[in-house]
């Protein structure tokens, strides 16, 4: 009602006359009508998502134009916590994240934003964007009133909303709207008193005036624990279905105001090892006119998807996280491209709005650099006193990564053999503890992988009293229901035989800082092919330099990498942590390489880390640049239709 009565002030006061212009902008919800006031005018938003997180702030810029020229009228962001406050107290704002620049940006090019606050998002984002050092207490309730996780919210927010305030529309920003937790009716939680509290504390901070609302999947039953009096709640729902059943849904919770669809599905989220989502255009352009006939706001989820970069992927439940491109099958590729569904949209939006006028920003170049060497620069194994600078962290039971204050990347696992295994001997993880994944040696001999969810035991050889490697990489953090608390490494403990291992030396790798900081060869001799089985090296770190061709106007180009005979891994240009590559493993095979991270300069610095199997030894060792994605490879996968969780299942009863 407060908003109602803003916009009715406004109405009564004469309009156009200098500054006064700016105090007297506002939004608010017309509840007699059914839908927005826009500086007391009547106003329906078509809006697309973009995840400032997912694309470089070189090309910030470039992106929100695309989708202003689209015809959309606002755009819609998560605020992934756990991407700015990196350790308790500790923000970061800077480059890339620097999300204040990001909203002018969109302010300056006439988008409004939809700011979605969390603090959890889901976001397909690692953890859902909550701070893994939020499992430093280890039975801590996320997304609920248990105390630690409100102070650590309360923390947050205080330095994060007073940073938005300025933004709200009604201060001259393009904040229209302010989103509260998210898809909260799907947690198991249903904690109404934590969202009352998240209510009071966005209001302490942004005051009356702003529309907070809510979204959840277009049921009765999502909306149950979801919905709360005085945050606008509204749904979410998937192209090819029953619009009018899916806004019934909304009604149940809203009788009156503004229909609308907070995620429209323009695609869909892939997992490594399942095929690449694709959504036909035909199917969304014409939910999209169902929706927009019926004078109903919505957000097309995703407008452009981006990139997963470094670790910042998430999972789903049963344990399948999420690649590193995450392209979205959106409007616009994860490169920023202009599809064929881009115009289709458009055309769409055409029908009910007039299209700016002006030149849609092209399609940037890519460029095909070509093969780069390779060559070894060591195991990882004899990096430790760079990667480890403190040394090990001793313990006779293993510990998490949340307990060692690691939160992303690897983590190194070493004990000694206490017995002699010269017969095959089944090195086990009971309860399936490894999160996610194990590289395993002994004396650098590799010996097999154990995954989460997927295999619990390898056989290893060996003597009494050679070093035991674990290496463990956490492939992302569950992003969506009830297992948030997804705690990292060794969970549980290994067993060797009938003996629990213990006397740990656990060392925490930084890798990220030891690339930036460059890396010598350690000219070790390879020990590559020293495996019982060829199909595993020890995890081992490569190298690469290259050049950009001169004489070639407008370089550097985007273009994609390659990853030929390679297996699985990680991999860093010039010091910036592009992500995962798996090309075995799929859909993806290529991972976008953004211009900006390459110079002309100078030479460009590729480092590898190969997990598994590299081609470099007998055989030609080098990565490719191309100038095409490939993230729709057909391998063998694991089944047609993945069942992975429930999201999958808005996408059928409608
Ligand atoms: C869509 O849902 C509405 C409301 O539940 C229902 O009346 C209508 O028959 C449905 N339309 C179709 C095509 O199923
Ligand atoms: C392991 O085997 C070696 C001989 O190969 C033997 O000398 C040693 O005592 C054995 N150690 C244990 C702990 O059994
Ligand atoms: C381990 O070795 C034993 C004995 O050779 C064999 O029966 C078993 O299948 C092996 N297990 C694995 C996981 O390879
Ligand atoms: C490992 O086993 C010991 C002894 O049974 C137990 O006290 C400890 O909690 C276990 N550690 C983990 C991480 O499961
Ligand atoms: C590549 O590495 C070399 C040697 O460490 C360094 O001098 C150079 O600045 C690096 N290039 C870039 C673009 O970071
Ligand atoms: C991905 O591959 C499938 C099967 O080959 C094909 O139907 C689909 O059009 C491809 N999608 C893209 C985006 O290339």
């Amino acid at each position: 009602m407060l908003l109602l009565r803003a916009a009715w002030l406004l109405a009564l006061l004469p309009v156009g006359f200098g500054s006064a212009n700016a105090i007297q902008r506002s939004f608010g919800i017309d509840y007699d009508n059914n839908h927005f006031l826009k500086d007391g005018k009547p106003f329906r938003y078509i809006s697309g998502s973009i995840h400032y997180s997912r694309v470089p702030r070189y090309y910030w810029k470039d992106r929100l134009l695309k989708m202003k020229m689209a015809g959309l009228d606002a755009i819609q962001t998560y605020v992934p916590w756990n991407y700015h406050e990196l350790k308790p107290g500790l923000y970061n704002f800077f480059g890339d994240r620097d999300l204040e620049y990001f909203l002018q940006l969109a302010n300056e090019i006439g988008l409004l934003v939809i700011l979605r606050a969390g603090p959890y998002i889901c976001a397909e984002w690692d953890m859902g964007g909550l701070p893994a050092w939020l499992l430093e207490k280890e039975s801590i309730v996320l997304r609920s009133s248990d105390s630690d996780y409100l102070a650590a919210v309360e923390r947050w927010m205080g330095f994060l909303l007073p940073k938005m305030k300025p933004l709200l529309y009604q201060n001259g920003g393009p904040v229209i709207m302010v989103q509260v937790e998210n898809e909260y009716g799907s947690y198991f939680a249903c904690d109404y008193d934590y969202l009352r509290y998240l209510q009071k504390l966005f209001r302490h901070h942004l005051g009356d005036e702003v529309v907070l609302f809510t979204t959840d999947g277009a049921s009765k039953s999502y909306l149950r624990c979801g919905a709360l009096q005085g945050l606008y709640a509204t749904v979410d729902f998937a192209p090819g279905g029953n619009v009018t059943a899916a806004f019934l849904s909304q009604r149940g919770s809203e009788p009156r105001g503004p229909l609308v669809n907070s995620e429209f599905y323009t695609g869909w989220l892939d997992h490594w090892g399942h095929r690449h989502s694709v959504v036909p255009t035909k199917t969304i352009a014409k939910t999209l006119n169902e929706i927009l006939e019926r004078g109903a706001n919505v957000n097309m989820y995703m407008f452009i998807g981006g990139t997963n970069f470094a670790y910042w992927n998430g999972a789903n439940m049963p344990y399948s996280p999420q690649p590193t491109s995450y392209d979205y099958d959106a409007p616009l590729s994860e490169a920023g491209d202009l599809t064929e569904k881009y115009f289709a949209l458009r055309e769409v939006i055409g029908r009910y709005k007039s299209l700016p006028e002006g030149p849609i920003p092209p399609t940037t170049p890519k460029y095909a650099y070509g093969q780069v060497a390779m060559q070894k620069l060591g195991a990882v194994t004899e990096f430790l006193d760079d990667l480890s600078p403190s040394g090990p962290i001793k313990s006779t039971y293993p510990l998490t990564f949340a307990q060692i204050k690691q939160y992303f990347g690897f983590v190194l696992y070493r004990t000694t053999l206490p017995k002699n295994c010269t017969e095959q001997t089944p090195l086990f993880s009971a309860l399936n503890g490894v999160h996610d994944r194990a590289y395993i040696s002994v004396d650098g001999v590799p010996q097999g992988v154990i995954e989460r969810g997927k295999s619990s035991v390898i056989n290893i050889t060996g003597k009494a009293g050679a070093n035991l490697d674990v290496l463990v990489e956490n492939m992302g953090r569950v992003n969506y229901g009830r297992y948030n608390n997804d705690f990292k490494g060794l969970v549980s403990n290994l067993t060797l035989g009938q003996i629990t291992l213990v006397d740990w030396e656990i060392y925490p790798l930084d890798i990220d800082s030891v690339v930036g900081y460059g890396l010598n060869s350690r000219g070790s001799e390879s020990k590559i092919s020293g495996g019982k089985s060829s199909s595993y090296a020890a995890p081992t770190l490569y190298t690469g330099r290259f050049s950009i061709p001169s004489g070639i106007p407008d370089l550097p180009q985007d273009t994609y990498i390659r990853f030929p005979g390679w297996t699985k891994g990680q991999i860093w240009i010039n010091g910036f942590n592009l992500g995962r590559y798996w090309p075995v493993c799929g859909p993806q095979v290529t991972l976008f390489v953004p211009s900006n991270i390459l110079v002309s300069s100078s030479l460009n610095n590729i480092t590898v880390l190969e997990l598994e199997h590299s081609p470099c030894g007998t055989q030609k060792c080098a990565v490719e640049f191309v100038d095409k994605p490939d993230i729709n490879a057909t391998l063998q996968y694991e089944s047609n239709t993945p069942k992975l969780f429930t999201k999958d299942l808005w996408l059928d009863p409608l």
